[in-house]
């Protein structure tokens, strides 16, 4: 049986994608969620939803409790993770609203817990492989629905996740395209170790909402113009996601 959650973030806190759904809290050794999950069905498909940052958007990304909402995922059962993010695009062609389903990531965080694993028991050393950390079977999903609803999609893209609550130097952002990173957040990384740590698949579905600092053409990114982007194009948010449960 499976069971599906989504990790929304920015500009998903509280999508109303669930009829009729019941909250849950759960306590996990690592203290409290960024928020009650939502349950319910989605085609047939049993789905928790959990917002990243808080419903209300309260939680800063370096404060975003990623060992208890990964942990309280694989507490109630949940089989695969789907999250959404918002990113910056650090290629010319990743345009604003484009999605880019991400297969590699480039973790810049600083400040953060990124493992469960802080100690080793006598001879079980956890040194979890991490070479591909999205799922490939959930990212070619949401690929044939994103192609079968004619969204504009990167099939595949390295997602550079930075500490913030800043927006990154423009000596960073090229720093960042020459590492050959497409797009920036602040939220993936994390979330991608922590979910592999416990063996559970996952994916990300990104939205390019800006491009950053690096073109000298154009205003740097703001969180206004983010957030704009992402409410403009959040109905295509949701419609791949439900289009993409019904496949999995
Ligand atoms: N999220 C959306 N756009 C971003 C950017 N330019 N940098 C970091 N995180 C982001």
């Amino acid at each position: 049986m499976t069971k599906i959650a989504i990790i929304g973030g920015s500009g998903l806190e509280n999508p109303a994608i669930l009829k009729n759904a019941t909250e849950l809290k759960v306590d996990t050794p690592y203290g409290s969620t960024t928020s009650d999950f939502k349950c319910g069905v989605i085609n047939r498909q049993e789905v928790v939803i959990l917002s990243r940052h808080g419903r209300q958007h309260t939680i800063p990304p370096s404060q975003v409790n990623n060992r208890a909402n990964v942990w309280a995922i694989r507490e109630i059962g949940c089989t695969h993770i789907v999250a959404t993010t918002a990113c910056g695009s650090l290629r010319q062609e990743i345009g604003r609203g484009d999605f880019v389903i991400l297969d590699q990531f480039i973790d810049f965080t600083r400040h953060r817990a990124v493992t469960f694993f802080e100690s080793f028991e006598p001879r079980e050393m956890k040194h979890t492989p991490m070479a591909d950390p999205f799922d490939s079977y959930l990212r070619s999903k949401i690929i044939q629905t994103a192609k079968e609803l004619n969204m504009k999609i990167f099939e595949k893209g390295t997602v550079i996740t930075i500490e913030g609550p800043r927006f990154s130097t423009r000596a960073e952002s090229n720093m960042f395209r020459l590492w050959g990173a497409d797009v920036i957040n602040m939220s993936t990384a994390p979330e991608a170790i922590l979910a592999n740590e416990l063996g559970i698949p996952y994916a990300a579905i990104a939205m390019s909402t800006d491009y950053d600092c690096w073109k000298t053409d154009e205003a740097p990114v703001t969180w206004g113009d983010v957030l704009k982007v992402f409410n403009e194009n959040i109905s295509h948010v949701i419609e791949l996601l439900i289009h993409t449960i019904g496949k999995i």
